[in-house]
């Protein structure tokens, strides 16, 4: 059987932020603070929990030499490649500009302004995949006022903890959304996405949509879902960066690591 080790991942980070208005244009989002480290810092930490040992920043040509100077010397373990996304044509954009470099292996993709506190959902992705050699994506129970957000999954249960994706509607118009069970920010890909990434169906308002191309590997080679329960944090506009810093904040101080 060959080997479901992950040792790939992927974290597109080429935007602008601009939805956290000023901060952005003095650092990039992703370095941001969460409490007392940089948010790249916390999705990497995840990343090497999980058994990674190589990780592809996607990202702009104004960026890139600040995330150089930021990861260099930290995190030994880990061997980091920048690839400069060209246009800003979408969440699909962004990880097909990683095909080259993954090849043929599975990979995770790690949104960073989405962690979910006190759980590593990669290290879930993994072990599901370990498992079943499928593609997998985490999804978290949602308000039905907060699913037209996000990617919506339909699902099957078959049984308690299995989750089987069926389908996958992009931010559902309000009463239409095929579940509750959002999408949030993190994947476990296999090489079959670079195929459905590339049709012309996902190329929609100028950007390449991972959603439905993840609707296609539903419907083709199969998607597992892993639900998280723990408490979703959004770094991406100021309201919800305040409240994760106030939840990760109490959370560490109770922790035995506390604040460093
Ligand atoms: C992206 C995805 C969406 C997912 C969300 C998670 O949306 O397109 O399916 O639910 O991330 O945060 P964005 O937040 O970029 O609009």
């Amino acid at each position: 059987m060959e080997s479901r080790r992950i040792r790939r991942a992927l974290i597109p980070a080429a935007g602008n932020g601009t939805r956290m208005g000023a901060m952005t244009r003095a650092i990039p989002k992703e370095l941001l603070p969460l409490v007392d480290r940089p948010a790249l810092d916390w999705i990497i930490t995840e990343c090497l929990e999980a058994g990674v040992a190589e990780i592809a920043i996607i990202t702009s040509e104004y960026k890139k030499p600040i995330f150089q100077r930021h990861l260099h010397g930290y995190f030994p373990e880990i061997t980091f490649t920048y690839i400069i996304q060209e246009s800003a044509n979408g969440l699909g954009g962004a990880i097909l500009c990683g095909e080259q470099w993954a090849g043929t292996d599975a990979f995770l993709v790690l949104l960073p302004d989405d962690l979910v506190l006190n759980e590593n959902i990669s290290l879930k992705l993994t072990e599901n995949y370990e498992e079943n050699g499928r593609s997998v994506i985490s999804l978290s129970q949602s308000p039905e006022e907060l699913l037209e957000n996000y990617g919506v999954a339909a699902v099957q249960i078959p049984d308690v903890g299995q989750v089987i994706v069926t389908d996958l509607v992009e931010k559902p118009r309000r009463g239409s959304a095929p579940s509750n069970f959002s999408v949030n920010g993190r994947y476990l890909l296999t090489s079959d996405i670079w195929a459905a990434l590339k049709s012309p169906n996902n190329f929609q308002l100028g950007e390449i949509q991972l959603t439905p191309a993840l609707a296609t590997v539903a419907k083709s080679s199969g998607l597992f879902g892993v639900e998280t329960t723990g408490i979703r944090c959004d770094l991406g506009n100021p309201p919800s960066w305040l409240r994760s810093n106030n939840l990760f904040a109490r959370s560490l101080v109770n922790s035995p690591e506390g604040i460093k």
